[in-house]
């Protein structure tokens, strides 16, 4: 319970559960259990802790992105511009709302953490990103049964 607002806080925003967030791949999944934990220590931070967290989070979507974005190219990914482009919409989103919070404008950056970002997970998770990892676990499949046919061959 707020002790200000009476307003009843859950322990976590974002209560990671495998079968509603894993993706069967272990960088992808390992990135996003993360990034999850930071926003769950989000929302409980006090100010400056919050302040330091939300910096940490730019950091960590950052590289996050990144991750995807050169899995996505090196694999040929179909999908690439749309994907690309929502993650830079996220991180161009991220970076204003941690201005706004470095000039200690704490409430603004509060509410996107609260309203805003686990909805946007969620609908990312099932749609972007699974899609990503259903592509890697079939080139993954091709190349296994590639090396199988192969080794069948040499033998
Ligand atoms: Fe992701
Ligand atoms: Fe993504």
């Amino acid at each position: 319970m707020n002790a200000y607002t009476g307003e009843v806080i859950k322990p976590e925003l974002i209560s990671w559960s495998d079968k509603e967030h894993s993706l069967n791949v272990d960088r992808m999944d390992d990135t996003h259990k993360e990034f999850t934990d930071l926003i769950n220590k989000l929302y409980i931070a006090p100010d400056e802790e919050f302040r330091y967290l939300f910096d940490k989070l730019c950091n960590h979507t950052e590289k996050h992105f990144s991750q995807e974005n050169e899995l996505m190219l090196q694999t040929s990914f179909p999908a690439i511009a749309e994907h690309v482009d929502e993650h830079r919409r996220i991180l161009a989103e991220l970076n204003q709302f941690n201005k706004r919070v470095k000039k200690g404008l704490y409430s603004f950056g509060r509410a996107y953490i609260r309203d805003t970002i686990p909805q946007w997970f969620s609908l990312h998770i099932i749609t972007m990103d699974s899609a990503l990892a259903a592509h890697l676990k079939n080139r993954q499949s091709a190349a296994h049964n590639q090396a199988a046919a192969s080794t069948l061959e040499i033998t």
